[in-house]
């Protein structure tokens, strides 16, 4: 067998591109553009690379967006108060603060502090709470994102056994609610599993997020199993790969994610996706 690939850039392009149909509509209508203000702290190279992507996204689909990059040294008060003046601006619909931030600046209360309705990235505890209680506003990017691309193999989730690698925030916990949301039985795995290979070999979807490059071996995955790969890693010789040994997984399972080119683009297109929802339902709101 030789899987069928996943293409998050593919899938991801479609995404912009009814995005943007929606923001013209917005626009015929009399409406704002969609705005999004991603905050940088510091240099850290990869995080420059990401917040350049989402800027870029911005402005193929017609949002206003703003690049605020602050020093390494900002304090938290500083930040705070950077995200306070955003949160009054009526311009502004989504605060993305890339992570992670230098360790002067506790991540929770900067989280916290954004409004839940301009919560582009769905971290907030209000966000999460909505999901854990099936009534999502705001979901976090790379679980949704993941969502999209496995409606697109058109397999019914309804029943499969899914385990997850990984039990991050950003990840592995939000990836959980939404896949029992779509009525998976789901399995967290970590650290501390026990025989964490016999768990993967009796899942039918498998989403590694765990950081390190290729843990994922062909003998782990169960015939015709859908494998999401979330990792991104850099190799000594500059190369990007997945958490997943791709080319050997790619004989045995029906579905895989490529890396680069499939988690990673469909992030940044749900980024966009919330951003609009946030603008949609802040003129809701205010109707
Ligand atoms: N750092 C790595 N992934 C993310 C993400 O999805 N959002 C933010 N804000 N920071 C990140």
């Amino acid at each position: 067998m030789s899987a069928q690939i996943l293409d998050g850039k593919a899938i991801a392009a479609d995404v912009r591109e009814q995005i943007k149909r929606h923001v013209d509509d917005r626009i015929t209508g009399g409406q704002r553009r969609p705005g999004l203000i991603v905050i940088l702290v510091g240099e850290n190279p990869a995080s420059q690379v990401y917040v350049r992507n989402k800027q870029h996204a911005c402005q193929q689909v017609g949002f206003l967006s703003e690049l605020m990059q602050l020093p390494a040294d900002t304090s938290e008060n500083e930040l705070l108060e950077v995200i306070d003046s955003l949160n009054a601006r009526d311009d502004v619909d989504g605060i993305l603060v890339q992570l992670p931030l230098p360790p002067q600046i506790n991540e929770d209360t900067v989280t916290e502090r954004i409004l839940p309705t301009k919560d582009v990235d769905g971290f907030h505890p209000y966000n999460i709470g909505r999901l854990v209680l099936r009534q999502p506003l705001l979901r976090p990017c790379t679980p949704k994102g993941v969502m999209t691309m496995l409606a697109r193999t058109g397999i019914d989730l309804v029943g499969k056994d899914a385990v997850i690698i990984g039990q991050s925030n950003i990840v592995g916990r939000p990836m959980f609610l939404e896949l029992l949301m779509a009525r998976c039985t789901v399995t967290v795995c970590h650290s501390k599993t026990k025989d964490l290979a016999g768990k993967v070999r009796a899942a039918d979807i498998v989403v590694a997020a765990v950081g390190v490059p290729r843990f994922v071996t062909a003998d782990w995955i169960k015939p015709g199993a859908i494998v999401i790969d979330v990792g991104i890693n850099r190799l000594q010789d500059g190369s990007l790969c997945g958490d997943v040994d791709t080319a050997a997984v790619s004989e045995v399972a029906s579905w895989i994610t490529p890396v680069p080119g499939g988690v990673g683009p469909m992030t940044v297109a749900t980024l966009l996706e919330n951003t609009l929802i946030a603008a949609d339902l802040r003129d809701s709101r205010e109707d």
